[in-house]
């Protein structure tokens, strides 16, 4: 059987055609089910009090905090892990909230910055701040003294850092030792002096 050019033709372009079509068939599934959430419920304490959240599985804690719970004070700053500003403090340990996922923390007890003190009895941490001016704009503080209460916890409990002279003896209460656990808190005003100023007198009251 001769088959004619304009044959040939046809069937090329109705294979083309059928070849083409399952990726985008694909692709439509698959915007389909992103906009189609899956949905997890999540059980946990934030600064004190039971919290249930239905939630897109996709949700940080950051965001959970934030958009859910209405706790603005944990701040969004790059969502990428780099600048501390949403740091809270999880089962005593600090961590940055925009990196991990709300229904990673069935359980946990979390604590924000709201939780740690109120304008009426501040935290030991907030009035150190405010003491020794340890902001100006404000927006990298609720970080800053989340990590520094979680950091006094850690030198308590004897765990090293990068700056620690010896693995195995306690760490000191000295400025690069406060430094570099501090590193990943950034504060575009610069107001890093008055912020190790304000650790240091918190950490010499409670040794
Ligand atoms: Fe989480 Fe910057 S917002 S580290
Ligand atoms: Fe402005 Fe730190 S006080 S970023």
């Amino acid at each position: 059987m001769t088959i004619s050019r304009r044959t040939f033709l046809i069937v090329g372009a109705v294979t083309a055609a059928s070849v083409a079509l399952p990726p985008f068939i694909s692709a439509q599934a698959s915007a389909a089910n992103a906009a189609r959430p899956v949905k997890a419920s999540v059980k946990f304490w934030v600064n004190d009090q039971q919290r249930n959240l239905d939630l897109d599985t996709r949700t940080t804690l950051l965001d959970a905090l934030r958009e859910n719970l209405h706790l603005t004070g944990s701040k969004k700053g790059c969502d990428h892990g780099q600048c501390g500003a949403c740091t809270v403090i999880a089962d005593g340990r600090r961590i940055n909230s925009c990196l991990t996922l709300a229904v990673m923390h069935e359980g946990s007890k979390i604590t924000t910055i709201e939780g740690l003190g109120t304008p009426q009895k501040l935290h030991p941490m907030q009035a150190a701040f405010i003491k020794h001016d340890g902001y100006q704009c404000g927006y990298c503080t609720p970080g800053q003294i989340c990590s520094a209460v979680a950091v006094l916890g850690e030198i308590r409990d004897g765990i090293p850092s990068h700056a620690s002279p010896s693995l195995t003896k306690p760490p000191q209460l000295i400025a690069s030792e406060i430094q570099e656990r501090m590193s990943g808190n950034i504060c575009r005003c610069g107001a890093y002096s008055n912020i190790i100023e304000a650790i240091t007198e918190v950490a010499e009251a409670s040794a």
